[in-house]
């Protein structure tokens, strides 16, 4: 079966992209990650073949969510830099022909932001509050949140003011939702993306895309909405505040923008439902929008054939090409969660006390993951540290977990920082090179060193390698853009992309193919196909 994909030669089509979580990736001074250490790292992102990298928010904040609080958005938070040392990151990355794109936090700033600040001194019914949602409570004195919403990282998503009335945040309540039915609101975002194109950057990832328009009546909603994955569940009625068709409109407004300086967008949408993400694609909005209905996957061909036909089904009828991920900065690293008993989206982090992955299945199976994602035509994100296979840190003492949804959890849920341990560069220095001083802002566990470029470079059967070859041959095998068919048994998938067979197995070892020969594969294979790899097959000369 021809797995159809609308053809495009726009390069965000079918790029390889690197997500960089500037606090993790690289520091220049005392443990924490910078700009200036993103700029020293960017001749190694050349070398390992990627075409772009999004990086995470790196503008002025009070870090309470680790950038995704924003305070002031044309600007460099200190922690990170300064606006020239943006500026230096964007021409580097121009001369090794890598393009940069930012992150937009546009349904919530940070309560340190102006705007907000201004609200809170204005008081009930002034034009300032009416930029974000204040609301007076219910109950006799107004002392009950106005509605029964839930935060996304657990608890209300209202918080009381001095003055009595309360505010929404569907996140911390450091991040205050902005009214976006507020012209005010929607002119400062148009201003917001044309300061960062302006200054070179190639597009956005739209942080919460699926969440800027509430409904305005405020109806109470007895459900959870997932991050990642939303909610699966059709019987429930539909949010109002997730996933609301005003918010397409939105979108049509800035791609008039982002076209007119030939930019690109992605959007982080969290719907459980392939069609309703197809229309943040349609050709008057996002180019992009990440598919978590893919990296929340169980590890079986039944579960993954469906997703990667569906895929490509619901995008090729807005004619949008697919957008694959794995990973990001708010899930468990992949070669823990396909360690796990139950593979898929994975738990919201892992305590020390939970039952631990099985690390040797769980990097198998990743580097199978990886090699057949990256095979697949459309776009791929990769996640820092991705290319090192890197683990979750899940022995974590929780004394030093930052992530506000553990604290919001009152400690139910570990949350994200097993994924944000800063990044292992040189097996020989203390904090495994990440930052002069060997300080580190998180923690990395034993062994991290291990993990290193320097190693794995070196090394030809590391994870480093094998996706370094794997863009190499994309590359050269145009998979990105190829035509795709799907020739999946009962014991494996197995794809025929361009001229390449890709196969992926499961539980059971499989021959390789007369007249077919491993051109990579990611375990080494023989004769046989063993468990849990992929293996890229070429024709043999006859
Ligand atoms: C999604 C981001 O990926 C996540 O890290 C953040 O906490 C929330 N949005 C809130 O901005």
């Amino acid at each position: 079966m021809i797995l159809s994909q609308p053809s495009s030669d726009q390069w965000w089509s079918s790029a390889v992209i690197y997500q960089i979580y500037p606090r993790s990736f690289k520091s220049t001074t005392d443990g924490v990650g910078d700009l200036p250490g993103i700029t020293s790292k960017l001749p190694y992102l050349a070398g390992l073949g990627v075409d772009a990298v999004w990086i995470s928010p790196f503008y002025t904040s009070p870090q309470k969510d680790h950038g995704y609080d924003v305070s002031d958005y044309r600007d460099v938070d200190p922690l990170f830099g300064t606006l020239e040392d943006a500026t230096t990151l964007l021409a580097r990355a121009k001369e090794l022909g890598i393009k940069v794109i930012v992150d937009l936090v546009p349904n919530h700033t940070s309560d340190q932001h102006p705007w907000f600040q201004k609200a809170l001194k204005a008081g009930p019914g002034s034009p300032e509050r009416n930029l974000y949602w204040f609301r007076d409570g219910r109950g006799e004195n107004g002392e009950l949140p106005p509605t029964n919403w839930r935060s996304v990282f657990g608890g209300p998503a209202w918080t009381q003011v001095e003055d009595g009335q309360w505010y929404l945040h569907l996140f911390d309540s450091s991040q205050p939702d902005l009214n976006w039915e507020n012209p005010l609101v929607r002119e400062e975002f148009e201003s917001i993306l044309r300061f960062w194109l302006e200054r070179g950057v190639a597009g956005f990832r739209v942080d919460v895309a699926h969440g800027l328009m509430k409904d305005p009546a405020l109806p109470d909603w007895d459900h959870d909405w997932e991050m990642v994955s939303g909610l699966d569940d059709d019987s429930v009625p539909a949010p109002p505040m997730w996933d609301r068709d005003e918010v397409h409109d939105i979108y049509r407004d800035w791609r008039k923008i982002v076209d007119s300086y030939g930019g690109m967008m992605c959007a982080e949408a969290w719907v459980h439902d392939d069609e309703r993400r197809s229309l943040y694609v349609r050709p008057d909005e996002f180019q992009q929008c990440f598919n978590f209905s893919f990296l929340a996957s169980p590890w079986d061909r039944a579960s993954l054939q469906e997703v990667i036909a569906q895929s490509y089904e619901v995008n090729n009828r807005v004619g949008a090409p697919t957008t694959w991920v794995f990973n990001n900065h708010d899930v468990v690293r992949l070669p823990s969660r396909m360690g796990l008993p139950v593979t898929g989206k994975g738990p919201n982090g892992i305590f020390p006390t939970d039952p631990q992955p099985d690390l040797e299945l769980g990097s198998r199976r990743a580097r199978a993951a990886q090699l057949l994602m990256l095979a697949l035509p459309g776009s791929a994100y990769l996640y820092n540290g991705e290319e090192l296979g890197l683990p979750e840190h899940t022995s974590l003492a929780d004394e030093y977990r930052q992530d506000p949804n553990f604290r919001r959890t009152e400690g139910t849920e570990a949350g994200r920082d097993g994924c944000r341990i800063p990044l292992p560069w040189d097996s020989t220095l203390p904090g495994a090179g990440f930052s002069p001083t060997g300080e580190t802002w998180l923690p990395q566990p034993d062994g991290w060193e291990e993990y290193a470029p320097d190693r794995q470079i070196v090394n030809p059967d590391s994870v480093h390698t094998m996706i370094t070859t794997a863009l190499k041959l994309r590359k050269e095998h145009g998979l990105g853009t190829a035509q795709i068919k799907d020739h999946t048994t009962e014991d494996a998938l197995e794809y025929q992309v361009g001229d390449i067979r890709v196969i992926t197995a499961f539980d059971r070892e499989l021959p390789v193919p007369d007249g077919w020969q491993v051109l990579l594969s990611s375990q080494p294979v023989t004769d046989t196909i063993g468990p849990n790899t992929t293996c890229w097959l070429q024709k043999t000369e006859s």
